[in-house]
């Protein structure tokens, strides 16, 4: 649980930029693959198509695609970015892959690594930004989202297929003397129920010598208990919304735009439905992306705020929400 009370600076929103792959794979293409129709995976998820990144299209090339147009929204040159963080579970290098991108943007004074927290890993980076804005270490931050998961897709179980895309978003964040738009957050995680959504290491032991085994690394599959999920989201997201929300004494009727992560059509419905936000305060994209990870919130955001649906000043209450289990929320203003 966090608050911006105790803190020296206010967040101000300086931009926004998103990135998604040329190759689209529609529910017509999957059900060429798997047994299913574009009928089912409509009505049960409200996703029509995704983006499948290419070799070229990887999360350090779509981070900084992303990060570059937030960084030109914003007006800002490379040298002057003091933080970058990159939201991301499919990095190019498990070492950090945020480097790579402050290296292409020419960022030479920034300090950049990975933040890993699935689906939430775009929240948890943008109130991690925060915190070095708001205590004074830092001024500019791009915090960049970006996934592929369709490199760890399991494309035979027709569970989890349907869902996922890959895409990027970022956002430029300045800190400011004078104006605070960024209110307040919430996080929370929950191990023990970790199990429901995975992308684990499926270790197989290798002898270097003399019966001194190694663990060698490899990933499984995405593998995940769609209801177990589900269930999760349903009950947790309007809950850590809605005690946000009272905690910084904002009733639900004031917030513009509810911003969750695009994960199902059904998940969005039922939150905006418990919060008594209307359907069309709710921001979805996930027709056209299905489920992009940590891109998802910077995406729906940036193409919001370029198609002028959301306008400086709008109160935006946001959700991440996924494996972990992780979820969280934070109150802002566009602006
Ligand atoms: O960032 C978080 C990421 N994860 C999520 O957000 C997952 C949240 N969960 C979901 O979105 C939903 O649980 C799914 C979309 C994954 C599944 O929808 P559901 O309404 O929970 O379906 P279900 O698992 O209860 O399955 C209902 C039926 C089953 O058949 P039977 O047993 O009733 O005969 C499934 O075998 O639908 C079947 N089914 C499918 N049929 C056609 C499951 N997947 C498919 C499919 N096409 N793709």
């Amino acid at each position: 649980m966090g608050e911006t009370n105790l803190s020296q600076f206010g967040i101000t929103f300086k931009g926004s930029g998103s990135y998604i792959p040329k190759q689209i794979l529609t529910n017509e293409d999957l059900s060429r693959i798997v047994d299913t129709s574009d009928k089912w995976i409509k009505t049960r998820t409200g996703i029509s198509k995704r983006r499948i990144s290419s070799i070229h299209e990887s999360v350090c090339q779509m981070g900084y695609e992303a990060a570059l147009r937030a960084m030109e929204m914003a007006n800002w040159s490379p040298d002057t970015i003091d933080l970058i963080l990159l939201a991301t579970s499919t990095p190019n290098d498990l070492f950090g892959s945020a480097p790579r991108i402050q290296s292409k943007l020419g960022a030479k004074n920034a300090t950049a690594f990975d933040l890993t927290a699935a689906c939430s890993g775009f929240l948890f980076s943008l109130i991690t930004g925060a915190q070095y804005l708001q205590n004074g270490s830092f001024k500019r931050a791009l915090i960049i989202g970006a996934d592929q998961l369709s490199s760890y897709v399991n494309w035979l179980d027709r569970g989890s297929c349907i869902l996922f895309g890959d895409g990027a978003g970022a956002l430029a964040i300045e800190a400011s003397d004078d104006i605070n738009n960024f209110y307040g957050f919430q996080m929370k995680t929950d191990g023990e129920r970790g199990g429901f959504l995975n992308l684990s290491v499926c270790g197989s032991e290798e002898e270097i010598i003399d019966d001194i085994k190694v663990n060698k690394g490899k990933f499984s599959n995405i593998t995940m208990n769609g209801q177990e999920v589900y269930k999760f989201a349903v009950r947790e997201v309007p809950i850590v919304i809605d005690n946000l929300l009272k905690q910084l004494n904002y009733n639900s009727s004031e917030v513009d735009w509810l911003l969750l992560h695009q994960a199902n059509q059904r998940i969005l419905d039922a939150v905006g439905e418990r919060l008594n936000i209307p359907k069309e305060k709710v921001l979805s994209n996930l027709n056209n992306y299905g489920n992009t990870s940590a891109g998802t919130i910077p995406l729906m955001l940036d193409e919001s705020i370029r198609n002028k649906k959301v306008k400086q000043n709008d109160l935006i209450a946001t959700s991440g929400f996924g494996a972990g289990l992780s979820w969280g929320a934070a109150l802002f203003r566009w602006g």
